[in-house]
């Protein structure tokens, strides 16, 4: 089960609106390198991992990640929910707006809603591991691009903290592949989620 808290796990305090870097930021909400990709991934993976410690490992890591959906969504909602119409107009975001209003709707920031297409499940420990490990660059390369394109330092703070955590997480994923392939050594564990099945 999951316990709510009434705050971000980080701090949004947005002065100024500007749906043009909503429109950017909404790819980390929806997009196929985002948050809401991250949690549904690792929450999903965490069944058939062969141990306690890397199911625990990712229910610990795809939690984090609904916490940072939550600051993603924040951010989007303080950067456009008080724009004019007018603002958007100017943008190509236009379209965003004529759909959802200054609404956080999970999309890409070219308008591809989400898309489970974008996470892989396989059954396979290792494989699971690797794309973990792949997915956390994703999202801190992202992130990196955001922070290119953003001039905001009220926004800049948040998306640090946020590719601060993705490095953390590819560092504990690697971890626990480095363990897994250790323990391929004495025992093998390929298919586990298969074969404890009986009662
Ligand atoms: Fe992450």
């Amino acid at each position: 089960m999951f316990e709510y808290k009434k705050f971000l796990e980080y701090p949004v305090k947005i002065k100024n609106t500007n749906p043009r870097l909503a429109n950017i930021i909404i790819t980390q909400y929806g997009g196929p390198n985002g948050e809401l990709a991250a949690s549904v991934r690792y929450l999903s993976q965490r069944y058939t991992m062969p141990d306690k410690v890397s199911k625990g490992l990712l229910t610990d890591i795809g939690t984090e990640e609904l916490a940072h959906l939550e600051i993603v969504g924040s951010l989007v909602s303080q950067l456009s929910k008080c724009a004019p119409p007018e603002e958007w107009e100017k943008l190509q975001g236009w379209e965003y707006y004529s759909d959802n209003g200054a609404s956080v709707y999970p999309q890409s920031s070219q308008g591809s809603p989400f898309n489970a297409a974008s996470i892989a499940v396989t059954g396979d420990p290792l494989t699971n591991l690797y794309e973990d490990l792949a997915a956390e660059q994703k999202a801190r390369a992202v992130y990196d691009n955001i922070l290119r394109l953003s001039d905001d330092p009220d926004v800049n703070e948040v998306i640090k903290f946020l590719r601060q955590r993705e490095v953390v997480h590819f560092q504990r994923f690697g971890e626990a592949l480095d363990k897994m392939q250790s323990g391929l050594k004495q025992k093998k564990i390929m298919g586990t989620g298969l074969k404890k099945c009986g009662k």
